[in-house]
């Protein structure tokens, strides 16, 4: 079974109040929105393994550990791209792909209509990112794409997570590790995260 990680770091906390607090800004929730996803970036790259290096100091030579494996971030779009956004601050040589998906009317199955990815991806650390894991459809979808591409390492990043959601990611993929800033009670009968924060992708591009 895939780890479930619940931040609880107080500074996450205070941003994800920020972040459901109706009042909050476009360019508010945008900036916090990233700066969740920056943080949940770190808990979720601590187990990276480190290469030994040489390193010249300008007093003498210092032996260093230093990351090689290469990560790629890939939003579910749109609302992911506000978090890796984010992210790329902690990591500037991240490789950024891009997934998007719809659900189809009539079979209610994921279609996929956009995938970029890097040719590296089956070597590469993923990190999968989309801000609200409620049924946890579109995520387990994503995830099924990118193993059919050759994803082998993915972890599931959100910024809030709903138990429908985790329940079937971890069914799904048990391989996937996720990662949330905050574990939200349920879902509304139209499939909201409550309490939540409203519609991710709507406020983190002022859409409504
Ligand atoms: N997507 C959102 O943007 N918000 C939710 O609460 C659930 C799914």
């Amino acid at each position: 079974m895939g780890k479930l990680f619940i931040s609880e770091h107080p500074l996450i906390q205070n941003k994800i109040a920020l972040l459901r607090c109706k009042d909050t800004s476009t360019k508010e929730f945008k900036e916090l929105v990233g700066e969740v996803a920056l943080l949940l970036t770190y808990e979720a790259t601590r187990d990276l393994p480190l290469v030994e290096k040489e390193v010249e100091t300008p007093l003498a030579v210092a032996k260093c550990h230093v990351v090689e494996e290469p990560i790629t971030i890939v939003p579910i779009l749109r609302a992911g791209i506000g978090m890796a956004d984010g992210m790329q601050r902690l990591l500037p040589a991240a490789k950024v792909g891009h997934i998007g998906l719809y659900r189809d009317p009539e079979t209610l199955m994921p279609v996929e209509y956009y995938c970029k990815l890097p040719s590296d991806i089956a070597q590469s650390r993923v990190l999968l990112v989309d801000p609200m894991l409620a049924t946890g459809g579109t995520a387990e979808a994503a995830i099924s794409f990118l193993k059919e591409r050759g994803a082998k390492d993915i972890s599931l990043l959100c910024i809030l997570a709903a138990p429908d959601g985790v329940k079937l990611v971890q069914q799904s993929h048990p391989d996937v590790d996720i990662y949330t800033a905050a574990y939200d009670e349920k879902l509304n009968e139209e499939g909201y995260i409550v309490p939540g924060l409203g519609d991710a992708g709507d406020r983190v591009f002022g859409t409504k």
